[in-house]
């Protein structure tokens, strides 16, 4: 038999596993334990940088600027969770952005085209284009919301 006859019998597919020596079986049950350790203190590391530093928030973002005309009539934005806003261009890169919830009990405000106002249609309150009470029952105007632009887009501010 020659030198590399002996390393191919050794080596032989068919061969059977050598059984775990109890100090391979504890070896393998130290490495899964230090490896699952290694995942989760990670996941808490980055989980713990995140709340320290988190990311930078540009605030809500209501839309492109080129969305809203200058001089066009206010575009009311649905907010699918709290609130509705309205926001009006009144020349290029100025807008007014106001809440668009009635100040008197919460009713969503619709554009009139025919007077130019805000309407409420719940007991008929009015505001004007700039969220200043025409009439009806409403005791304040809508809210002006402070906002910014940051690139071509239009944010609430955070
Ligand atoms: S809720 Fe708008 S006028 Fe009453």
């Amino acid at each position: 038999m020659s030198h590399t006859e002996d390393q191919t019998s050794s080596a032989r597919p068919d061969a059977p596993a050598p059984l775990p020596t109890p100090e391979n079986r504890l070896r393998r049950q130290l490495l899964k334990g230090f490896a699952g350790t290694l995942v989760v203190g990670a996941a808490a590391f980055f989980g713990w940088t995140r709340y320290l530093f988190p990311p930078r928030r540009h605030g809500l973002l209501l839309g492109p600027v080129a969305l809203f005309a200058p001089g066009g009539p206010p575009t009311l934005l649905p907010d699918p969770f709290t609130a509705q806003y309205s926001v009006q261009s009144t020349g290029p890169g100025q807008f007014i952005v106001l809440s668009a919830v009635c100040t008197h009990q919460g009713c969503s405000v619709d554009w009139d085209k025919a007077t130019g106002s805000f309407l409420c249609p719940c007991h008929q309150g009015r505001y004007d284009a700039h969220g200043r009470v025409l009439g009806g029952p409403p005791p304040r105007p809508l809210p002006a919301l402070a906002h910014h632009v940051q690139g071509d887009m239009l944010y609430l501010n955070s």
